[in-house]
């Protein structure tokens, strides 16, 4: 085989140690992950988007596509019923769609989104991962957009910007869970010529939206207890592209080629293929110079990964999400467990014969050295009691979010060292906006990133080159409840110059 040179271990895996919390253990035990709820035959809702359905063939999100270095696209926000089963389930779209489009721009391109807010609440956007202003019509995700309103927002992706996977979905302080888990998110593309290259041509392109929304015909779904909110909340299936258990057609011979985010609001997913490596090329934000093979890969809540497969012999072989722990909950067989079980996500219908295609070995990646840092900080992650009241909330750095508040100030250009510490007893996905960054000190492959798992009772040091853009905005754990709860602070480098 071409890639015999690369060492073949676990991906981004992480071994959650189950530390628990008194307050957690003596919640009374609602957090049971629960299988489906089998579709009913009762009355449809009032509306029904058709693109949506249990089971059945690969789909992928409509794709919108810039052209003449433009892209303008509207996004209504709305509730609607989709088809489940012979019965439909309540869930929050994009133009009657969850996932929403996918968005294909290049490096140099402005996007441009009108957002109508037609929800009873208010919602905003954010788009994850890209490195565009986070002021003004931007990326600001200090500014909500009311009831009935609309907003544009408008990012012009810089030129130099690295080709990857990244994604869209409301950052509306207190409601970004139970919006994203309703079913607000999209993918967005960044393409250059990698994606070109003669090293990828001829594969099957395919986007992996993953996402675990609650599962029910009424708004209330959206709904959860005050405990599993404090964990992270999960729902009742896991979707790929709004489907369960999709059938990928692949064909030995030919290479799959799967870009996956995680767009579920807590759940992890600890991706593996029946009999396959998977060929790691890229993660959050950029591509890796060469593949790395891994029998599986971890992707915690709001990290990519772009995987290569080459299907070995005709057959059905599952795509998988293994069991995870990620810790906190669970304490005395109360049920209450945040560790996931094995699930079948997707299957692989491979047909064919001959031999399995060859892999590149190397990618007309630019790999950039991590820079020195220039200054070095620590963040710390935890959870407390609001103020005068019974209340928990997560932290950082001892604090609840508060957007008034700037926690961190950071000199445009400055290169920081950032240590990242979990004294808690749950893993937390720490997640950056806008500046890229490397992971240090660490076994994997990571390439460039902006969501790293933070393991319980761990450390993990990155380092951040604070260059290009500048501005004020946020960092934060991406199970979005924790978000919610205040496991958020604020950053600014000052204005531009
Ligand atoms: Cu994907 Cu601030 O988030
Ligand atoms: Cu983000
Ligand atoms: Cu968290």
């Amino acid at each position: 085989m071409a890639h015999e040179h690369l060492t073949r271990r676990r991906f981004l895996t992480g071994a959650a140690a189950g530390g628990l919390t008194a307050w957690l253990a003596s919640c009374s035990s609602d957090g049971s992950t629960s299988s489906p709820p089998a579709p009913t035959s009762t009355s449809s809702g009032p509306t029904t988007s058709g693109a949506i359905d249990i089971g059945g063939a690969f789909a992928q999100p409509e794709v919108l596509a810039s052209s003449g270095g433009l892209l303008e696209v509207v996004l209504r926000v709305e509730e609607a019923q989709v088809p489940w089963g012979d019965s439909t389930r309540f869930c929050l779209t994009y133009n009657r769609t969850t996932p929403g489009p996918t968005l294909r721009v290049r490096p140099g391109d402005r996007l441009q989104i009108r957002l109508e807010n037609r929800l009873a609440e208010p919602t905003n956007l954010h788009t994850h991962g890209l490195q565009v202003s986070p002021e003004g019509d931007g990326d600001n995700v200090f500014v909500a957009v009311d009831p009935g309103e609309d907003r544009t927002y408008v990012y012009d992706i810089p030129a130099d910007h690295r080709s990857g996977l990244f994604w869209y979905h409301p950052h509306a302080h207190h409601t970004v869970a139970r919006q994203v888990a309703g079913g607000l998110a999209g993918a967005i593309v960044v393409v250059d010529e990698v994606d070109d290259a003669p090293e990828l041509a001829g594969s099957n392109e395919r986007i992996w939206v993953l996402a675990d929304p609650p599962i029910g015909t009424s708004p209330e779904v959206l709904d959860v207890s005050a405990m599993k909110q404090m964990a992270g909340r999960e729902g009742d299936a896991v979707l790929v592209n709004g489907v369960l258990t999709p059938e990928v057609a692949a064909r030995v011979g030919e290479v799959e080629r799967w870009r996956m985010v995680n767009a579920s609001a807590s759940r992890y997913y600890r991706l593996a293929v029946n009999d396959h490596d998977l060929h790691v090329i890229a993660t959050d934000g950029g591509r890796l110079p060469a593949p790395v093979t891994a029998t599986e890969v971890l992707l915690a809540p709001g990290e990519r990964a772009e995987l290569l497969i080459a299907p070995s012999a005709a057959g059905r072989f599952a795509v998988r999400s293994l069991p995870y722990d990620r810790g906190g909950m669970g304490m005395g067989g109360m049920g209450g467990s945040s560790g996931t079980a094995e699930t079948t996500i997707a299957t692989m219908i491979a047909t064919g014969t001959g031999d399995p295609a060859l892999l590149p070995e190397t990618l007309p990646v630019n790999d950039d050295p991590v820079p020195d840092a220039t200054a070095s900080r620590v963040v710390e992650l935890g959870m407390g009691h609001m103020m005068g009241q019974g209340d928990m909330v997560w932290t950082i750095d001892g604090r609840p979010f508060d957007p008034a508040r700037t926690d961190i100030e950071v000199a445009l250009g400055a290169v920081e060292a950032w240590e990242i510490r979990n004294p808690t007893g749950m893993d937390h996905p720490f997640h950056l906006h806008v500046w890229p960054f490397r992971v240090v000190d660490t076994t994997d492959a990571s390439g460039w990133k902006d969501t790293v798992n933070v393991p319980a009772g761990s450390t993990v040091r990155i380092v951040v080159p604070f260059t290009g853009i500048a501005g004020r905005t946020v960092y934060h754990c991406h199970i979005l409840d924790h978000e919610d709860l205040g496991m958020m602070g604020v950053i600014d480098t000052g204005p531009g110059r």
